[in-house]
């Protein structure tokens, strides 16, 4: 049963984390308060983690809490907000398919009071039933349930969606830095090709790239970073799609090999830095987020000048880029 509190208290959410003005503290303290508000309509939540073949799916209490990771909520919020804008411009009734939407939807939930059920379809999917559930029945509660299509409960990676649904936006965010560990490569892969020609994803555009880094120097205020590029291994967006399908097949998309500068300091670390592209306007860069804390590479290993390393990114269970060295120049 609809919950008039519980609705008004996403609605205000929804308006602070799409304000501009808002301070980081201001967005944190509405991010804390939109997890609580959806912790405390429903028991406790399940933790356990699925292996799939194509990557790890976070159980749903890992999930709600991607939540607190408040810069990354706001920025992609955002970014399936001005997706909806843009799409309603093209369509009378948006098809929206939220992958991976986890038990509170975090990424749509709030939206959904803004748009009539006439102008805005919904399909949840997940691979965790309980998840779902528990999404399905917060939209209930919050008064939108009207807004959602039968809910899919399915590996994202694999699934054939309905041949009627061809959705126009899709959100999916399934990935950890580095894109390694979680499906967010062969999700993207199998649904974009289901998806409406021409459908807006979020986020718009991932990049990973590889540079050198004094990581002593990272966090220290007296001191500039020290930092040395190597060169972008992937982007992964609608445009790349296209070209990266290609490889899925063979389990391992090749990348770009990366060359040492001759002239680069000693004693450096490799690391792989992440940019999420949300939308144009909103971007998440190096620490704004868990998703874009860079990576350090120590297993391999003291970084000499001139050396030369061959890269792939390998699909499966365990995703993530693979460096190995070449040799020296
Ligand atoms: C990182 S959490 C994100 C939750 C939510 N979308 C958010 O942004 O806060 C990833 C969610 O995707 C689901 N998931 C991961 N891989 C999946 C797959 N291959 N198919 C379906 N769901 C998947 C997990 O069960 C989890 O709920």
């Amino acid at each position: 049963m609809a919950n008039f509190d519980f609705a008004q208290r996403l609605q205000a959410h929804a308006a602070l984390l799409l304000d501009r003005q808002q301070s980081p503290g201001a967005l944190r303290t509405c991010c804390a308060q939109l997890f609580d508000d959806c912790e405390a309509l429903g028991g406790s939540l399940d933790d356990h983690a699925s292996d799939l073949d194509c990557g790890r799916a976070l159980s749903p209490l890992e999930a709600a809490r991607c939540v607190l990771d408040f810069q990354r909520t706001t920025t992609l919020l955002r970014a399936v907000d001005a997706g909806l804008r843009t799409c309603m411009q093209q369509a009378d009734t948006v098809e929206v398919l939220y992958a991976g939407c986890g038990p509170f939807a975090p990424l749509l939930l709030p939206l959904l009071a803004r748009y009539p059920a006439s102008r805005l379809q919904a399909t949840l999917l997940d691979v965790h039933a309980t998840a779902l559930a528990r999404a399905q029945a917060l939209c209930s509660v919050a008064g939108v349930r009207d807004r959602l299509r039968p809910s899919l409960c399915a590996d994202a990676a694999r699934v054939q969606l309905p041949q009627a649904l061809r959705p126009r936006l899709l959100i999916v965010e399934v990935m950890q830095r580095a894109l390694e560990k979680e499906p967010q490569v062969a999700v993207l892969a199998n649904l974009l090709p289901q998806c409406a020609a021409g459908a807006l994803v979020v986020p718009q555009r991932i990049r990973v790239s590889a540079e050198l880094a004094d990581t002593a120097r990272e966090f220290d205020p007296a001191r500039h970073r020290l930092r040395v590029p190597l060169g972008e291994l992937m982007e992964l967006s609608a445009a790349s799609l296209a070209t990266l399908g290609t490889q899925l097949g063979a389990g391992r998309i090749a990348c770009p090999s990366l060359r040492v500068p001759i002239d680069a300091p000693e004693g450096l670390d490799l690391i792989l830095r992440t940019r999420i592209e949300a939308s144009p306007e909103d971007v998440l860069d190096d620490y704004d987020s868990g998703l874009t804390y860079p990576a350090v590479l120590k297993n391999l290993g003291r970084i000499r000048p001139g050396e030369l390393f061959h890269c792939h990114y390998r699909l499966g269970p365990r995703p993530g880029f693979e460096l190995q060295r070449a040799g020296p120049m």
